[in-house]
């Protein structure tokens, strides 16, 4: 199957703040130089976030890692977990059509998706609120035939209650994700025939469905506000370090921030060079997330071929080099400067 990008596609892409400031703990999880490693997680959160995957987020988080847009263009359209058409802005059926789920009536879901959302996979519904396709076996077998529904797996579905589901969901009600038929996981339908003792008093929903419902997040694109951000791995002493405690790198200004700005800095040309600092190599300005070789090779056109020259950017400067850049705010956005002071640095 070919996988192509939309023929429609949106102007712009960003990330809300708070899926900024996890996609830039997400990268340093990376040694220096492998932060295109993180290309996996921003894609999906990037489609966690629209729903489905634009080629302005494709190209945003190809920026963001310093890579090429093609690099990142073959991620997604390799991988079929992303989505590269619109999906319905309030779910994407996704029914699994292998053989455990096939034999137990995942063709009669499908034909629910025919009838209620659109004829054909990956199409929107009328009202633009659905979308389906059949998918393979999501691990769930047990309790087949089933679907994923947003985030979250409904399972030992009939047509009638995945019809249901729907209407639901159309209403603006998420029904609670897990077994729709009693069961409470994957026990034997007739009940489970041992290790009964824990049965008493148990929660009535099993640890994945009452996540699922306590978290309530099924069906919603994600701002990065459901959870607490947390980058572990940054932690100082003490537990997890909340990403927004983060002590580095420096957090890009949001969009948000971006466009409340002064609207009109006075620009100033920065100090250029005509090449690198005698005896010196042009610095890899690439190191910058947000700089990719296209981005390094119109700095050095310009003149900057050092992170100290970048670091010493006055706001004028900025709005001198902004207004010549393609995607006018980047360089506040991905924190430049601050990035460059920390490289120059090093030395
Ligand atoms: S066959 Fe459907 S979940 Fe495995």
């Amino acid at each position: 199957m070919l996988r192509r990008l939309h023929p429609e596609q949106p102007a712009s892409f960003a990330f809300t703040p708070d899926n900024l400031a996890w996609a830039q703990a997400q990268i340093t999880k990376y040694p220096e130089g492998r932060q295109a490693s993180a290309i996996i997680p921003l894609l999906w959160r990037a489609q966690e976030q629209e729903g489905w995957l634009t080629r302005p987020a494709i190209e945003y988080v190809a920026d963001m890692l310093g890579m090429a847009h093609i690099r990142a263009l073959e991620v997604a359209t390799f991988y079929f977990m992303f989505q590269l058409q619109p999906v319905g802005s309030v779910a994407h059926v996704q029914i699994c059509g292998t053989t455990s789920c096939m034999i137990c009536g995942a063709e009669d879901l499908i034909a629910v998706c025919r009838d209620k959302i659109a004829p054909r996979a990956h199409q929107l519904s009328a009202d633009g609120k659905f979308s389906w396709e059949e998918v393979e076996c999501l691990g769930a077998c047990a309790n087949a035939p089933m679907a994923q529904i947003g985030k979250d797996y409904y399972e030992d579905l009939t047509a009638e209650r995945l019809a249901h589901i729907i209407d639901e969901m159309a209403a603006g009600r998420v029904p609670t994700p897990g077994p729709q038929n009693g069961r409470y996981a994957s026990e034997p339908l007739g009940g489970a025939t041992s290790l009964k003792d824990h049965e008493a008093g148990r929660d009535p929903l099993n640890a994945s469905a009452r996540l699922a419902a306590d978290i309530g997040d099924t069906i919603k694109r994600i701002d990065g506000t459901e959870v607490p951000l947390l980058a572990p791995w940054g932690r100082q002493s003490g537990g997890d370090v909340a990403v927004a405690e983060r002590p580095a790198p420096a957090r890009p200004k949001a969009p948000a921030e971006e466009t409340a700005a002064p609207a009109a800095v006075e620009e100033a040309a920065p100090e250029r060079l005509s090449a690198p600092r005698p005896g010196r190599q042009p610095d890899d300005l690439k190191r910058i997330s947000g700089v990719g070789p296209k981005l390094e090779a119109l700095l050095n056109e310009l003149g900057f071929w050092h992170f100290d020259q970048i670091a010493a950017w006055t706001p004028a400067e900025v709005a001198w080099v902004d207004a010549r850049l393609k995607f006018k705010g980047r360089i506040a956005r991905d924190g430049w400067i601050d990035q460059a002071r920390a490289f120059a640095a090093e030395g």
